[in-house]
């Protein structure tokens, strides 16, 4: 990438300059200005009582975010390194994993499994769908000997914006009456919408900070069920960083093997505390008006989702094919130079071809309602200008989903 040391040309009046921006990424999302205040402040001695106190009040919060009595780890990473704890804790080299090429997320997450010299099994599919609870069934049906020792599926492809049914694949292993462990991404599901890891008995649950949680990029999570934990007392892909024993062993007394990252830790703190205040409940039913709204004012356009079935919605982001014909890249461009709205771009087979816009996190009614009014604003200068009204109809819908929430 080469970064450009041109003056930028003076911003007009009333423009991408002026106002807050609006970063409608799925992923990073806003932070709040009670998170970003409350990760404000000088190092503190995280090997001292007061940060251990701390980290025992997030460990047993994080718990109830996750919907689980079980054991949650908290690392120094990205969603992705959370990812490869799950696999380097629980599987051996040759293990057996059944994984999905549906989405960039789903694919990146097959690199590194065959990275670690797993025995990946792939299905496919378009993209354009989550994993079919049925295929999962027939694949571990067949795999009579039990080679394969975990399913690896994304609950919300954020590339995509297609959710996936896991009590449904949760039914589809016990159906196959197959021991595999299920491990699931919730990197852009968690805090965003339902996930319950012990009702839906997933063994690991992989996230990262820097969506639902309204945080930074910097600190990745595992849940891990019991019999997560005991696979990992025989796996032996290498690991050190991520061990799990190692963390829990410091983990009791409030302790890290490693430096944590502190400053995160308060951040979080702040996090959990908007969040419970909310209420759980009430951040997904938040979500999923939002996301109906934005699908109302994609129908209104006559534009697709690249989600093809409608029961696979994300709430969190919802990801729009481009006419064809028409440039997405410059769309995106003038969104964000002549208004201060950042969109994410379509990603792997959708680049070029899709935009995304994330509702996740903190986000609200009337953010949702700028963005898309932003969204026609740059499709207007864009030359598509002889589109239904979008942002009415996702007035329309926020209208009549918060009355009935009002009256409920
Ligand atoms: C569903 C999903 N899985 C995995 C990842 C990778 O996580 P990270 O970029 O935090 O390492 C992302 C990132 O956006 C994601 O959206």
């Amino acid at each position: 990438m080469t970064i450009s040391t041109r003056p930028s040309a003076p911003p007009a009046p009333g423009t991408a300059d002026t106002g807050f921006h609006f970063l409608q990424l799925p992923g990073p999302t806003n932070i709040p200005e009670r998170v970003l205040r409350a990760m404000h402040r000088p190092a503190t001695d995280h090997r001292g009582a007061a940060f251990a106190e701390l980290t025992l009040g997030l460990l047993a919060d994080l718990k109830k975010v996750f919907r689980t009595d079980q054991e949650v780890f908290i690392l120094p990473s990205s969603g992705s390194g959370a990812g490869e704890a799950a696999l380097v804790n629980t599987l051996s080299p040759g293990d057996g994993i059944l994984m999905f090429d549906s989405g960039q997320f789903s694919k990146l997450w097959i690199k590194m499994a065959r990275q670690f010299g797993l025995d990946v099994q792939v299905i496919e599919n378009d993209w354009r769908r989550a994993p079919c609870p049925d295929e999962i069934e027939r694949a571990l049906i067949e795999d009579s000997g039990h080679g394969i020792k975990a399913v690896f599926v994304v609950h919300n492809e954020t590339s995509t914006g297609v959710t996936a049914r896991i009590p449904e694949i949760r039914e589809a292993i016990d159906g196959a009456l197959h021991p595999a462990l299920l491990i699931v991404d919730t990197v852009s599901s968690l805090g965003c919408m339902d996930y319950r890891h012990d009702d839906w008995r997933v063994d690991v649950a992989v996230s990262g900070s820097q969506k639902g949680l309204m945080l930074p990029p910097g600190l990745g999570f595992c849940a891990v069920s019991e019999k997560a934990r005991e696979a990992s007392k025989t796996a032996t892909l290498p690991r050190f960083y991520w061990d799990w024993e190692w963390m829990r062993e410091n983990n009791a007394d409030g302790f890290f093997p490693f430096t944590p990252a502190i400053n995160l830790f308060y951040g979080l703190r702040e996090s959990l505390d908007m969040m419970f205040a909310e209420g759980l409940q009430n951040i997904f039913a938040r979500h999923r008006r939002l996301g109906l709204a934005t699908r109302a004012a994609v129908d209104a356009w006559g534009f697709e989702t690249i989600c093809a079935n409608h029961a696979e919605l994300s709430d969190s982001v919802t990801a729009v094919l481009y006419p064809d014909g028409h440039d997405v890249e410059a769309f995106r461009d003038v969104a964000r130079e002549e208004f201060g709205l950042t969109l994410g771009g379509g990603l792997a087979r959708f680049q070029g071809r899709a935009f995304r816009i994330g509702h996740m996190g903190h986000c609200s009614e009337l953010m949702t309602l700028a963005t898309l009014q932003g969204v026609e604003m740059a499709l207007h200068l864009q030359g598509l200008a002889d589109l239904g009204d979008g942002t009415l109809a996702a007035r329309q819908i926020l209208a009549s989903e918060s009355l009935a929430a009002a009256a409920e």
